[in-house]
């Protein structure tokens, strides 16, 4: 078995795939029932993901059209929690500078991206995040996360020098997303019967954070994990694929793995951990994973949007009366994301701490 490439206290995957060693070093190798197998995938279901025409719900010119769309937007949160959205009005220039800066930084030499490095039992830089042993298995990805909103959050030494356009591209992506989600926000709402600005009000100054997955080749994926089955700690997530992702996101869907394939110019939206709450239980923020590949290296952008940490959060009271019991509890969202961060990532195993058992 090779060793881990291990500097300071960054194990990186990006390293071992350059090297073209065969062997996968033992901190890699999973546990048979945690590997990706390729068992319970159901690529035919692919297709049917639902997208979202944005402008339909912004226009509002046309009734019908927008009945129609936030029909979709209730389907596709109920029974799939995930969806792609198009003409979402972000400039696909912004998006393409976005992910051309990423890929160069984790392009850089490793000695160049340790002087970010996320720390033990800290979330934001370049490494491995959920880890809290020696002993536990990592899973087949890079991660460079970024807290970007509001300033309390930002740690500015994590915010790398090179590229030299890293930061405003950064920057400027974060402030458009921001105000897409936030019209999001606003149309699953509605489309749950509340006003449009419920959410906004019980977020109070919403946490945006962003987390950079670079999945090198692995040369063999059928003893590893890309990125561990998990469900979202935020309100709404907004993931990035490149054009030739090579399907490595997976959602569960009826107890199968369905890819999330690549639509030209969308985004990829799914409901996190707190719009289940709110809705208690009506919108699922579902289980995904992300596999990786023997011959393709994968990049993917996310953000996460969530209320801000001082929120007392639960579902929301309109969705709550005799013949649908609150399914949660009222907590902190703090308290709620202290503890997503310094657990392990374990399928929907979050939402326990909000559920009335
Ligand atoms: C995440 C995530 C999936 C991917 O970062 O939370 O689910 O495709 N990423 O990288
Ligand atoms: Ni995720």
């Amino acid at each position: 078995m090779a060793h881990t490439i291990k500097v300071g206290y960054i194990h990186d995957v990006q390293e071992l795939g350059n090297s073209k060693k065969t062997a996968i070093p033992e901190r890699f190798v999973k546990d048979i029932d945690e590997r990706q197998s390729l068992k319970n995938v159901n690529t035919s279901l692919s297709t049917s993901i639902p997208i979202i025409d944005l402008s339909k719900l912004l226009m509002k010119v046309n009734k019908d059209e927008f009945d129609i769309e936030l029909l979709k937007l209730v389907a596709s949160c109920e029974e799939w929690g995930f969806f792609q959205v198009v003409n979402h009005g972000i400039d696909l220039e912004l998006l393409d500078n976005f992910e051309k800066v990423v890929m160069d930084f984790f392009k850089l030499p490793l000695e160049e991206k340790k002087k970010y490095p996320m720390l033990p039992g800290t979330i934001q830089g370049y490494g491995q995040a959920f880890v809290f042993s020696e002993e536990q298995k990592l899973d087949w990805c890079n991660m460079f996360a970024l807290g970007v909103i509001p300033d309390s959050i930002r740690q500015p030494h994590l915010w790398p020098h090179e590229p030299v356009t890293f930061c405003e591209t950064l920057e400027e992506y974060s402030k458009e997303v921001r105000k897409m989600i936030q019209k999001l926000l606003g149309f699953i709402a509605m489309s749950l019967g509340l006003n449009e600005d419920t959410f906004e009000k019980m977020f109070g100054e919403s946490v945006q954070a962003v987390r950079l997955n670079y999945y090198p080749p692995c040369p063999r994926p059928d003893l590893v994990m890309g990125l561990t089955a998990h469900s979202d700690g935020s309100a709404l997530t907004v993931l990035q694929l490149r054009k030739d992702d090579p399907l490595g996101l997976q959602i569960l869907k009826d107890n199968k793995w369905v890819p999330v394939h690549y639509v030209p110019g969308a985004l990829v939206i799914n409901v996190g951990d707190t719009i289940e709450v709110l809705s208690n239980g009506k919108y699922k923020s579902v289980e995904h994973r992300a596999v990786a590949n023997e011959e393709r290296d994968r990049l993917s952008l996310v953000t996460f949007y969530a209320p801000s940490y001082d929120m007392e959060l639960g579902p929301v009271e309109e969705l709550v009366n005799e013949s649908m019991p609150a399914k949660y509890k009222r907590y902190n969202h703090g308290e709620y994301s202290k503890n997503y961060v310094t657990s392990k990532l374990e399928g929907k195993k979050s939402l326990d701490f909000a559920k009335i058992k």
